[in-house]
């Protein structure tokens, strides 16, 4: 498997010093906090989440565009020989089969289905850039950022229900709010 600095040095490597890789060492910060709570009612590996997490972009080495970037990530991924890693990217965009196909990975759905694929994307979305947010003002934010582009508009709503819907699901059973855990663990600077 890999180990932290393998995934850093891959991150560092194809990220340079793009802006981008700020974002991802939030997301593999918080992830990685995230991962300790939840490990103790769920079998989590919180090792291959923190180095998950750090890779979740790693395709924005090629493209920024919103799913392009997942798929990109995760030829690079499979390329270098981690497949587990590498389903991360793909799943953190929403991949159903017919998508899947259409950008030239196998036909099958690269979508969030364990605890730690869904764990990651729900991170992801509750960091901009670098600094905590709320599920609310994030897809506000991706809303506006791709304003009248109608396929990217079509394919967030069933993508934000689904976060919602397991960030719910952690508020409820960890009796929580996994938004304000976000804010309180970002206070203290998420990249240091
Ligand atoms: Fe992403």
């Amino acid at each position: 498997m890999l180990s932290y600095n393998e995934a850093l040095d891959l991150l560092n490597r194809y990220g340079k010093n793009a802006s981008w890789v700020q974002h991802c060492l939030a997301v593999s910060r918080l992830a990685a906090y995230f991962s300790e709570t939840f490990a103790v009612k769920y079998a989590l590996d919180p090792d291959f989440i923190r180095c998950a997490a750090l890779l979740h972009d790693i395709g924005r080495y090629k493209t920024h565009h919103p799913v392009l970037h997942g798929v990109e990530g995760y030829k690079l991924l499979v390329d270098l020989g981690y497949p587990k890693e590498a389903f991360i990217c793909a799943s953190h965009v929403f991949l159903n089969s017919e998508e899947a196909l259409s950008y030239g990975l196998p036909k099958r759905d690269f979508l969030p289905f364990s605890f730690e694929e869904k764990l990651i994307p729900l991170v992801d979305f509750l960091v901009e850039h670098d600094r905590p947010t709320s599920l609310e003002e994030r897809f506000k934010s991706l809303r506006e950022r791709h304003n009248g582009n109608k396929d990217f508009l079509t394919r967030i709503e069933p993508i934000e229900f689904k976060t919602r819907a397991f960030m719910h699901q952690l508020n409820r059973e960890f009796n929580l709010s996994v938004e304000e855990i976000a804010r309180k663990f970002c206070s203290s600077g998420l990249t240091k």
